[in-house]
Protein backbone atom coordinates (compact mmCIF):
# COMPACT_ATOMS: atom_id res chain seq x y z
CA UNK A 1 0.00 0.00 0.00
CA UNK A 2 1.16 3.50 -1.07
CA UNK A 3 1.77 5.78 1.98
CA UNK A 4 0.11 9.53 1.86
CA UNK A 5 0.01 9.46 5.23
CA UNK A 6 3.09 11.88 6.66
CA UNK A 7 5.48 9.60 8.88
CA UNK A 8 8.50 10.96 10.57
CA UNK A 9 11.57 9.44 12.87
CA UNK A 10 13.20 10.79 15.60
CA UNK A 11 15.52 9.07 18.09
CA UNK A 12 17.83 10.95 20.11
CA UNK A 13 19.18 8.09 21.66
CA UNK A 14 22.56 7.35 21.72
CA UNK A 15 23.56 3.85 21.42
CA UNK A 16 26.89 2.09 23.21
CA UNK A 17 26.63 -1.50 23.23
CA UNK A 18 28.92 -4.41 23.23
CA UNK A 19 29.39 -7.77 25.25
CA UNK A 20 30.88 -6.00 28.57
CA UNK A 21 29.58 -2.49 27.49
CA UNK A 22 28.62 -2.00 31.26
CA UNK A 23 32.26 -1.05 31.69
CA UNK A 24 31.41 2.49 29.68
CA UNK A 25 28.51 3.41 32.01
CA UNK A 26 30.88 6.18 34.07
CA UNK A 27 32.35 7.70 30.92
CA UNK A 28 29.29 7.64 29.32
CA UNK A 29 27.50 9.69 32.29
CA UNK A 30 30.65 11.48 32.70
CA UNK A 31 30.32 13.16 28.95
CA UNK A 32 26.51 13.86 29.89
CA UNK A 33 28.34 15.64 33.02
CA UNK A 34 26.59 13.81 35.70
CA UNK A 35 28.09 13.89 39.06
CA UNK A 36 24.82 12.99 40.89
CA UNK A 37 23.01 10.95 38.98
CA UNK A 38 19.47 9.32 40.87
CA UNK A 39 20.35 5.57 40.08
CA UNK A 40 16.93 3.62 39.51
CA UNK A 41 16.62 0.33 40.49
CA UNK A 42 15.40 -2.65 41.57
CA UNK A 43 15.86 -5.06 44.42
CA UNK A 44 16.35 -8.12 41.61
CA UNK A 45 19.34 -6.29 39.80
CA UNK A 46 21.24 -5.69 43.18
CA UNK A 47 20.45 -9.27 43.43
CA UNK A 48 22.17 -10.46 40.79
CA UNK A 49 25.38 -8.10 41.39
CA UNK A 50 24.59 -5.99 38.76
CA UNK A 51 24.65 -3.28 40.67
CA UNK A 52 27.72 -3.33 42.06
CA UNK A 53 29.32 -3.40 39.03
CA UNK A 54 27.30 -0.37 37.61
CA UNK A 55 28.71 1.25 41.00
CA UNK A 56 32.41 -0.05 40.36
CA UNK A 57 32.44 1.75 36.41
CA UNK A 58 30.64 5.36 37.75
CA UNK A 59 33.04 5.44 40.39
CA UNK A 60 35.64 5.14 38.15
CA UNK A 61 34.75 8.22 36.80
CA UNK A 62 34.17 9.91 39.72
CA UNK A 63 30.06 9.70 39.69
CA UNK A 64 28.64 9.10 42.95
CA UNK A 65 24.71 8.51 42.52
CA UNK A 66 21.77 8.15 44.81
CA UNK A 67 20.49 4.66 44.42
CA UNK A 68 16.94 4.13 44.49
CA UNK A 69 16.28 0.59 43.66
CA UNK A 70 12.52 1.04 45.09
CA UNK A 71 10.82 -0.15 41.99
CA UNK A 72 8.90 -2.68 41.29
CA UNK A 73 7.06 -4.57 38.32
CA UNK A 74 4.33 -2.11 37.15
CA UNK A 75 5.48 0.68 38.24
CA UNK A 76 3.10 3.33 39.79
CA UNK A 77 1.97 6.77 40.07
CA UNK A 78 3.42 7.05 43.51
CA UNK A 79 6.41 5.42 42.84
CA UNK A 80 7.33 7.93 40.03
CA UNK A 81 6.49 10.52 41.95
CA UNK A 82 8.38 9.61 45.17
CA UNK A 83 11.56 9.28 42.77
CA UNK A 84 10.96 12.43 41.20
CA UNK A 85 10.85 14.28 45.09
CA UNK A 86 14.17 11.81 45.99
CA UNK A 87 15.99 13.13 42.63
CA UNK A 88 15.09 17.16 43.65
CA UNK A 89 15.73 16.84 47.45
CA UNK A 90 19.19 14.67 46.69
CA UNK A 91 20.17 17.66 44.15
CA UNK A 92 20.57 14.99 41.48
CA UNK A 93 21.84 16.40 37.69
CA UNK A 94 20.63 12.92 35.94
CA UNK A 95 19.15 9.48 35.78
CA UNK A 96 20.64 6.47 35.21
CA UNK A 97 18.37 3.31 35.18
CA UNK A 98 19.24 -0.25 35.82
CA UNK A 99 16.84 -3.09 35.14
CA UNK A 100 13.97 -4.07 32.58
CA UNK A 101 11.33 -2.00 31.43
CA UNK A 102 10.26 -1.56 35.21
CA UNK A 103 13.13 0.83 36.28
CA UNK A 104 13.65 2.26 32.74
CA UNK A 105 10.13 3.59 32.63
CA UNK A 106 9.90 4.72 36.00
CA UNK A 107 13.22 6.37 35.23
CA UNK A 108 11.72 8.08 32.58
CA UNK A 109 8.81 8.81 34.45
CA UNK A 110 11.02 10.53 37.09
CA UNK A 111 12.80 12.25 34.64
CA UNK A 112 9.25 13.80 33.40
CA UNK A 113 8.18 15.15 36.86
CA UNK A 114 11.55 16.47 37.33
CA UNK A 115 11.67 18.70 33.82
CA UNK A 116 7.91 19.58 34.78
CA UNK A 117 6.18 19.78 38.11
CA UNK A 118 3.15 18.04 39.64
CA UNK A 119 2.64 14.28 39.19
CA UNK A 120 3.25 11.72 36.56
CA UNK A 121 -0.29 11.40 36.38
CA UNK A 122 -0.78 14.53 34.66
CA UNK A 123 1.38 13.79 31.79
CA UNK A 124 -0.80 10.87 30.59
CA UNK A 125 -0.50 10.71 26.80
CA UNK A 126 -3.48 13.24 25.57
CA UNK A 127 -3.41 15.36 28.86
CA UNK A 128 -0.70 17.61 29.90
CA UNK A 129 1.94 18.26 26.72
CA UNK A 130 5.58 17.48 27.80
CA UNK A 131 7.53 20.37 26.82
CA UNK A 132 10.91 20.12 28.43
CA UNK A 133 13.49 17.40 27.52
CA UNK A 134 14.16 15.06 30.35
CA UNK A 135 17.65 15.57 32.46
CA UNK A 136 20.39 13.50 30.84
CA UNK A 137 20.02 10.00 31.32
CA UNK A 138 20.97 6.65 30.98
CA UNK A 139 19.37 3.46 30.25
CA UNK A 140 21.13 0.07 30.65
CA UNK A 141 18.57 -2.73 29.77
CA UNK A 142 19.18 -6.19 32.21
CA UNK A 143 16.41 -7.84 30.06
CA UNK A 144 16.37 -8.04 26.18
CA UNK A 145 12.24 -7.04 25.82
CA UNK A 146 10.24 -3.97 26.66
CA UNK A 147 13.21 -2.03 23.96
CA UNK A 148 12.35 0.90 26.44
CA UNK A 149 15.99 1.86 26.68
CA UNK A 150 15.14 3.27 22.94
CA UNK A 151 11.51 4.03 23.03
CA UNK A 152 9.38 7.42 23.23
CA UNK A 153 6.99 5.94 25.95
CA UNK A 154 6.96 4.98 29.70
CA UNK A 155 4.25 2.98 31.01
CA UNK A 156 2.81 3.43 33.80
CA UNK A 157 0.19 1.85 36.55
CA UNK A 158 -2.68 3.76 37.98
CA UNK A 159 -3.82 1.67 40.45
CA UNK A 160 -7.02 3.97 41.39
CA UNK A 161 -8.47 3.91 37.90
CA UNK A 162 -6.83 0.13 37.44
CA UNK A 163 -5.00 0.76 34.38
CA UNK A 164 -1.85 1.45 32.67
CA UNK A 165 -1.29 4.49 31.10
CA UNK A 166 1.21 6.14 28.56
CA UNK A 167 3.49 8.92 28.69
CA UNK A 168 5.80 10.13 25.73
CA UNK A 169 5.28 10.39 22.24
CA UNK A 170 7.79 12.53 21.72
CA UNK A 171 11.65 12.45 21.87
CA UNK A 172 11.47 14.56 25.16
CA UNK A 173 11.25 11.44 27.23
CA UNK A 174 13.56 9.35 25.30
CA UNK A 175 16.67 8.23 27.37
CA UNK A 176 19.86 10.50 26.48
CA UNK A 177 22.13 6.86 26.01
CA UNK A 178 21.49 3.31 25.91
CA UNK A 179 24.12 1.16 27.50
CA UNK A 180 23.67 -2.21 25.45
CA UNK A 181 25.63 -4.98 27.53
CA UNK A 182 24.38 -8.52 26.98
CA UNK A 183 26.48 -9.96 29.51
CA UNK A 184 24.19 -8.38 32.08
CA UNK A 185 20.96 -10.75 30.77
CA UNK A 186 22.66 -14.65 31.20
CA UNK A 187 21.02 -14.32 34.45
CA UNK A 188 17.90 -14.04 33.88
CA UNK A 189 15.62 -17.21 34.51
CA UNK A 190 14.28 -18.83 31.48
CA UNK A 191 11.00 -17.49 32.17
CA UNK A 192 12.13 -13.98 31.89
CA UNK A 193 13.90 -14.68 29.24
CA UNK A 194 10.71 -16.40 27.28
CA UNK A 195 8.39 -13.71 28.04
CA UNK A 196 10.39 -10.47 27.75
CA UNK A 197 12.35 -12.05 24.12
CA UNK A 198 8.25 -12.91 23.08
CA UNK A 199 7.52 -9.18 24.10
CA UNK A 200 10.59 -8.29 21.23
CA UNK A 201 8.89 -10.65 19.18
CA UNK A 202 5.42 -8.61 19.60
CA UNK A 203 6.63 -5.25 19.28
CA UNK A 204 8.53 -5.88 15.83
CA UNK A 205 5.43 -7.90 14.73
CA UNK A 206 2.87 -5.48 15.13
CA UNK A 207 4.48 -2.23 14.17
CA UNK A 208 5.13 -4.45 10.82
CA UNK A 209 1.57 -4.89 10.07
CA UNK A 210 0.14 -1.33 12.04
CA UNK A 211 -1.18 1.50 9.52
CA UNK A 212 1.77 3.61 10.74
CA UNK A 213 4.46 1.10 9.59
CA UNK A 214 7.10 3.08 6.85
CA UNK A 215 10.15 1.90 5.81
CA UNK A 216 12.54 2.58 8.45
CA UNK A 217 10.14 0.58 10.85
CA UNK A 218 9.99 -1.88 8.41
CA UNK A 219 13.55 -2.78 8.06
CA UNK A 220 14.34 -2.77 12.00
CA UNK A 221 11.34 -5.20 12.58
CA UNK A 222 12.14 -7.41 10.08
CA UNK A 223 15.47 -8.14 11.32
CA UNK A 224 14.37 -7.74 15.06
CA UNK A 225 11.93 -11.11 13.93
CA UNK A 226 14.95 -12.48 12.32
CA UNK A 227 16.96 -12.57 15.42
CA UNK A 228 14.15 -13.82 17.77
CA UNK A 229 13.23 -16.25 15.54
CA UNK A 230 17.22 -17.69 15.60
CA UNK A 231 17.85 -17.00 19.07
CA UNK A 232 15.35 -17.30 21.74
CA UNK A 233 14.70 -20.49 21.90
CA UNK A 234 18.45 -20.97 22.31
CA UNK A 235 18.48 -18.29 25.53
CA UNK A 236 15.90 -19.88 27.25
CA UNK A 237 18.02 -23.48 26.76
CA UNK A 238 21.30 -22.55 27.47
CA UNK A 239 21.21 -18.87 29.47
CA UNK A 240 25.19 -18.36 29.47
CA UNK A 241 24.92 -18.15 25.20
CA UNK A 242 26.77 -14.85 24.52
CA UNK A 243 25.72 -15.33 20.81
CA UNK A 244 22.10 -16.10 21.58
CA UNK A 245 22.07 -13.25 24.48
CA UNK A 246 23.87 -10.70 22.21
CA UNK A 247 21.21 -11.24 19.22
CA UNK A 248 18.29 -10.97 21.67
CA UNK A 249 19.63 -7.72 23.14
CA UNK A 250 20.18 -6.37 19.37
CA UNK A 251 16.81 -7.75 18.54
CA UNK A 252 14.99 -6.17 21.79
CA UNK A 253 16.44 -3.21 21.05
CA UNK A 254 15.60 -3.12 16.96
CA UNK A 255 11.88 -3.77 17.63
CA UNK A 256 11.69 -1.00 20.58
CA UNK A 257 13.17 1.31 17.55
CA UNK A 258 10.41 -0.08 15.15
CA UNK A 259 7.51 0.41 17.92
CA UNK A 260 8.66 3.14 19.88
CA UNK A 261 8.18 5.99 18.19
CA UNK A 262 4.30 5.11 17.64
CA UNK A 263 2.19 2.80 19.75
CA UNK A 264 2.19 -1.17 19.56
CA UNK A 265 -0.94 -3.08 18.60
CA UNK A 266 -3.86 -5.31 19.38
CA UNK A 267 -1.96 -7.66 21.42
CA UNK A 268 -0.98 -4.49 23.57
CA UNK A 269 -4.36 -2.97 23.67
CA UNK A 270 -4.69 -6.26 25.75
CA UNK A 271 -2.35 -7.19 27.71
CA UNK A 272 -1.67 -3.14 29.09
CA UNK A 273 -5.15 -3.05 29.82
CA UNK A 274 -5.38 -6.47 31.61
CA UNK A 275 -1.93 -5.57 33.17
CA UNK A 276 -3.67 -2.93 35.19
CA UNK A 277 -6.26 -5.31 36.46
CA UNK A 278 -4.15 -8.12 37.80
CA UNK A 279 -0.49 -7.78 38.37
CA UNK A 280 1.42 -10.16 35.52
CA UNK A 281 4.36 -9.89 33.91
CA UNK A 282 4.07 -8.16 30.98
CA UNK A 283 5.60 -9.66 28.22
CA UNK A 284 4.36 -13.74 29.32
CA UNK A 285 0.82 -11.68 28.85
CA UNK A 286 1.64 -9.89 25.72
CA UNK A 287 3.37 -13.32 24.16
CA UNK A 288 -0.28 -14.92 25.50
CA UNK A 289 -2.26 -12.35 23.51
CA UNK A 290 -0.15 -12.58 20.80
CA UNK A 291 -0.95 -15.89 18.53
CA UNK A 292 -4.56 -15.47 18.81
CA UNK A 293 -4.19 -12.15 17.74
CA UNK A 294 -2.25 -12.81 14.92
CA UNK A 295 -4.50 -15.25 14.05
CA UNK A 296 -7.22 -13.26 14.06
CA UNK A 297 -5.48 -10.00 12.28
CA UNK A 298 -3.74 -12.36 9.54
CA UNK A 299 -6.51 -11.60 6.97
CA UNK A 300 -6.21 -8.22 6.89
CA UNK A 301 -2.84 -7.83 5.74
CA UNK A 302 -2.01 -11.54 3.87
CA UNK A 303 1.42 -9.84 2.20
CA UNK A 304 2.54 -8.51 4.94
CA UNK A 305 1.94 -11.75 7.32
CA UNK A 306 3.67 -13.77 4.71
CA UNK A 307 6.47 -11.54 4.48
CA UNK A 308 6.80 -12.35 8.22
CA UNK A 309 7.15 -15.81 7.36
CA UNK A 310 10.45 -15.45 5.39
CA UNK A 311 11.43 -13.62 8.75
CA UNK A 312 11.05 -16.48 10.75
CA UNK A 313 13.12 -19.08 8.42
CA UNK A 314 9.93 -20.83 7.24
CA UNK A 315 10.74 -22.30 3.49
CA UNK A 316 7.92 -20.25 1.68
CA UNK A 317 8.83 -20.89 -1.76
CA UNK A 318 6.57 -22.06 -4.02
CA UNK A 319 3.95 -21.35 -1.41
CA UNK A 320 0.49 -19.37 -1.88
CA UNK A 321 0.95 -15.59 -0.11
CA UNK A 322 -2.34 -17.55 1.51
CA UNK A 323 -0.62 -20.09 3.21
CA UNK A 324 2.59 -18.30 4.19
CA UNK A 325 0.75 -15.77 5.86
CA UNK A 326 -1.01 -18.93 7.95
CA UNK A 327 2.08 -20.32 8.47
CA UNK A 328 3.82 -17.13 9.89
CA UNK A 329 0.63 -17.20 12.51
CA UNK A 330 1.34 -21.21 13.71
CA UNK A 331 4.90 -20.32 13.82
CA UNK A 332 4.20 -17.90 16.31
CA UNK A 333 1.94 -20.60 18.22
CA UNK A 334 4.67 -22.91 18.11
CA UNK A 335 7.25 -20.31 19.50
CA UNK A 336 4.79 -19.82 22.64
CA UNK A 337 4.36 -23.47 23.21
CA UNK A 338 7.91 -24.30 23.26
CA UNK A 339 9.22 -21.18 25.42
CA UNK A 340 6.36 -22.50 28.07
CA UNK A 341 4.79 -19.56 28.13
CA UNK A 342 2.29 -19.59 31.18
CA UNK A 343 -1.61 -20.12 30.41
CA UNK A 344 -4.45 -17.18 31.26
CA UNK A 345 -5.05 -18.88 34.43
CA UNK A 346 -1.41 -19.10 35.34
CA UNK A 347 -0.95 -15.27 34.73
CA UNK A 348 -3.95 -14.46 37.34
CA UNK A 349 -7.00 -14.28 35.03
CA UNK A 350 -10.45 -16.02 35.42
CA UNK A 351 -12.60 -16.78 31.93
CA UNK A 352 -15.18 -14.46 33.87
CA UNK A 353 -13.32 -11.94 33.44
CA UNK A 354 -13.35 -11.82 29.47
CA UNK A 355 -16.28 -9.12 29.02
CA UNK A 356 -14.55 -7.19 31.25
CA UNK A 357 -11.42 -7.17 29.82
CA UNK A 358 -12.58 -7.03 25.91
CA UNK A 359 -14.04 -3.31 27.16
CA UNK A 360 -11.03 -2.43 28.74
CA UNK A 361 -9.02 -3.92 25.50
CA UNK A 362 -11.58 -1.91 23.04
CA UNK A 363 -10.65 1.72 24.81
CA UNK A 364 -7.09 1.20 24.65
CA UNK A 365 -5.57 3.76 21.83
CA UNK A 366 -3.34 1.09 20.74
CA UNK A 367 -6.41 -0.31 18.94
CA UNK A 368 -5.95 2.58 16.00
CA UNK A 369 -4.04 1.73 12.73
CA UNK A 370 -4.80 -2.39 14.10
CA UNK A 371 -4.76 -4.53 10.54
CA UNK A 372 -7.89 -6.06 10.81
CA UNK A 373 -11.49 -4.06 12.42
CA UNK A 374 -11.82 -5.15 15.36
CA UNK A 375 -14.41 -4.41 17.89
CA UNK A 376 -15.26 -5.33 21.80
CA UNK A 377 -17.05 -8.80 20.39
CA UNK A 378 -14.04 -9.14 18.51
CA UNK A 379 -12.01 -9.00 21.54
CA UNK A 380 -13.93 -11.42 23.58
CA UNK A 381 -13.27 -14.47 20.65
CA UNK A 382 -9.39 -13.42 20.89
CA UNK A 383 -9.45 -13.69 24.38
CA UNK A 384 -11.38 -16.56 24.67
CA UNK A 385 -8.61 -17.84 22.34
CA UNK A 386 -6.15 -16.84 24.69
CA UNK A 387 -7.63 -18.98 27.50
CA UNK A 388 -8.39 -22.26 25.27
CA UNK A 389 -4.43 -22.42 24.24
CA UNK A 390 -3.13 -21.95 27.21
CA UNK A 391 -4.82 -24.64 28.85
CA UNK A 392 -3.80 -26.71 26.23
CA UNK A 393 -0.12 -25.77 26.06
CA UNK A 394 -1.40 -26.33 29.98
CA UNK A 395 -0.68 -29.67 29.77
CA UNK A 396 3.32 -29.60 28.94
FE1 LIG B 1 5.57 -4.74 25.24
Amino acid sequence: MLEYTLRTYQSPTRLVQRLGAIQELGSEASRLGMRRPLLVTDAGVKAAGLLEVALESLRRSDVEPVVFDKVRANPGVSLVDEGAAEYRSQGCDGLVAIGGGSSIDTAKGIGVVAAHKGSIVEYEWGHSPIESRIPPMIAVPTTAGTGSEVTLWAVITDPKRKIKFNVGGTPHIASWVAVIDPELTVKLPPPVTAGTGMDALAHAVECFTMSYHQPFTDAVALLAMEYVAKYLRVAFSQANNLEARYHMSAAAMLAGLAYGTDSAGAAHAMSQTAGGVHDAPHGALTARLLGPVMEYNHSGEPERFARMAAAFGLDVRGVSTWRAAEMAVEYVHELTRDVDIPSMQELGFGEDEIPMLADKAFADPQTIGNPRDVDAAAYRRIYKQAFDLGNKNGAR
